[in-house]
């Protein structure tokens, strides 16, 4: 599996998303975190900045929802051309029938867990996902500390979905940066989100480079 670059948007500068999309160029795609300040005690935009970021062409665009009630929120994501929509497990009603509507849209579907969310009850569940989200911090800020914590959890995922034969991206969204790439990637991580590590970085399409070689070099031959 090829690992793929997912620059987060939420801490570059909102003022010229335009631009800051056209600095992450050499990136596979661009993560757009949706908070409603009930999911996660932050705010941040809805669909129309969601579906601007769309509508300028310049990468796909992963649309991460943080929010309440994506059974109902969710599938406008995939209607505007979002190339990929997570939603979380811990907010979704019904997730498999919320990720089977996100598919028929067109998109691809990821299944957001928290760091206390185990991927136990959901491991019956995979074939039904392209993607399972394993939060690497408790979502709602970027600028967090990487939770080491987290590795057993993307290990297993990895390992559930080798034995089920899935081709399963597995991402992991917080602290992502030259520092902690390859753990994430030797855990079997094969999508990074980072925020703050690209775009606190004098240039940004450098340190994505820089992230997509330490992947490359640490990621399981899948
Ligand atoms: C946090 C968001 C992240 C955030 C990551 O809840 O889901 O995508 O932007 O930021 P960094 O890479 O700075 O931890
Ligand atoms: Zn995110």
């Amino acid at each position: 599996m090829h690992p793929l670059i997912s620059p987060s948007i939420l801490n570059s500068d909102l003022a010229d998303l335009r631009g800051q999309l056209a600095s992450i160029s050499t990136a596979d795609v661009a993560h757009v975190d949706v908070m409603d300040n009930h999911f996660v005690p932050n705010l941040t935009w809805g669909l129309p900045v969601v579906q601007a970021c769309v509508d300028t062409g310049i990468l796909p665009v992963d649309a991460h929802l943080m929010i309440e009630d994506p059974d109902r929120w969710a599938p406008a994501y995939a209607e505007v051309g979002c190339a990929s929509v997570t939603f979380h497990a811990e907010a979704a009603a019904a997730p498999v029938r919320l990720a089977r509507e996100i598919r028929h849209l067109g998109a691809r579907v990821g299944l957001g867990l928290r760091p206390a969310s185990d991927i136990t009850p959901y491991v019956d569940l995979l074939s039904e996902f392209d993607m399972v989200l394993v939060m690497t911090v408790e979502p709602g800020f970027g600028g967090q500390s990487f939770l080491e914590s987290m590795l057993p959890k993307i290990r297993r995922t990895r390992s559930a979905a080798d034995a089920a034969g899935l081709e399963l991206s597995v991402q992991v969204d917080g602290g992502i940066s030259r520092q902690t790439i390859e753990r994430a990637a030797e855990a079997g991580a094969d999508n990074f989100v980072a925020g703050s590590a690209v775009f606190r970085a004098e240039d940004a399409a450098a340190e994505v480079e820089a992230l997509r070689t330490l992947a490359l070099a640490h990621c399981h031959s899948h």
